[in-house]
């Protein structure tokens, strides 16, 4: 991947936490904030506030976004949190550093996130200046401060309990650190089931200190366009990055247990995006794509290779493709990632999908 000058991580075990399950009565009628953390995957602006090169903030992104204009999204249109809050029927939350995030938009919530981010702080460096983990939470911080002045602190600490919470984390602590370089100083710390150990417990961490609630995880990371074409000969999935997947994924799920455990209530919900993804990455005819590999825009094998700009070529029908750019669903790829995040089995969410959590906090 030293070759692309790239952003971004991968679809993920997204983990949605939601704190203090229906505590309030009363307070359901609201639509309930939103809060999202994480990488590429949620990010919906806030890397245009900075100077970084992981943005998406000019064309053809945004292409079928409601204005058709690039926004920072990592999207052809709309992304996961889009239709998140478009399913629990709020607005979509603005981007932490939007100076349009003030007055009454902050009860809708506020987005964190910042392409090209990990679990580390030193993943995605290249990318210069980012919102890496610690900052998003001391900008959640902030946040509360300004609300509280609004609406008191009571009231905000209400809001905050109720809200819901999105985190997308951990593939980039892959594909922008550990498999960046040939011998990137990462891998040569740590064998990979000992890195994985390390960043788990790292994000563990990072979930112990957010309250409540929060976040995340890999996807298909050996099969997403830009890894097939820089490690993949036939169009088969990497097996090494599948491996990182397969080793990080259920470690996840296992502290997501714990802590639930420790807390002693179902505060933490790990959505398997590994699972997700398979499906249509496995068999794409079946949910009306014509190819998983290719990205609709990038240039070289499977357009897989560096950015997507005005230059690259561009597939007509975006709804047809699973992959926008070399790293990134298309919005009616993510359309079928929320469908399950909403009403999948367990196979995809443990232990209990979003729209059995909306019913739980209505009737409490
Ligand atoms: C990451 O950086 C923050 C400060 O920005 C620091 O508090 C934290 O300990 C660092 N994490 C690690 C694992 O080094
Ligand atoms: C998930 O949601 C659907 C639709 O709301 C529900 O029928 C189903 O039982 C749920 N599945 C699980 C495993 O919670």
């Amino acid at each position: 991947m030293a070759a692309s000058p790239l952003l971004i991580s991968l679809a993920s075990l997204l983990l949605l936490g939601l704190a203090a399950l229906g505590t309030l009565p009363g307070a359901a009628e609201a639509a309930r904030a939103f809060f999202v953390f994480g990488d590429s995957l949620v990010d919906n602006g806030n890397n245009n506030y900075l100077a970084t090169s992981a943005r998406a903030d000019s064309p053809p992104y945004g292409i079928d976004y409601p204005t058709h204009r690039p926004t920072g999204r990592f999207s052809n249109g709309l992304n996961i949190p889009d239709i998140i809050s478009e399913q629990i029927g709020a607005e979509s939350t603005l981007p932490y550093l939007s100076p349009e995030l003030r007055g009454e938009r902050l009860l809708v919530g506020a987005n964190f996130a910042s392409a090209g981010i990990g679990i580390l702080n030193d993943t995605g460096i290249q990318f210069l200046n980012i919102i890496r983990m610690p900052k998003q939470l001391e900008y959640f911080q902030q946040y509360q401060e300004r609300l509280s002045s609004l609406i008191g602190g009571e009231e905000t600490q209400r809001l905050v309990n109720q809200a819901l919470v999105l985190i997308t984390l951990g593939g980039n602590d892959f594909v922008n650190n550990y498999y960046l370089l040939p011998y990137s100083a990462r891998s040569r710390q740590f064998s990979l089931p000992d890195y994985v150990n390390y960043i788990i417990s790292e994000y563990k961490k990072i979930l112990a200190v957010s309250r409540r609630v929060l976040v995340t995880g890999t996807g298909p990371l050996g099969c997403v366009p830009a890894t097939l074409a820089e490690r993949s000969r036939d169009g088969s999935c990497d097996v090494e990055l599948q491996r990182a997947a397969g080793l990080f994924n259920p470690q996840l799920v296992q502290i997501i247990n714990e802590l639930n455990n420790e807390i002693g209530s179902q505060v933490f919900v790990s959505a398997n995006a590994f699972n997700m993804h398979m499906d249509f990455i496995s068999n794409p005819q079946a949910y009306g794509f014509v190819t998983s590999k290719v990205a609709c825009c990038g240039q070289g094998p499977y357009n897989g290779i560096g950015l997507c700009t005005l230059v690259s070529s561009l597939c007509p029908n975006r709804d047809i493709y699973a992959f926008w750019d070399p790293y990134h669903p298309t919005e009616r790829a993510n359309r079928i990632i929320v469908n399950q995040i909403m009403s999948g089995t367990t196979q995809y969410m443990n232990p209990m999908n979003l729209s059995t959590i909306l019913a739980m906090d209505a009737r409490t």
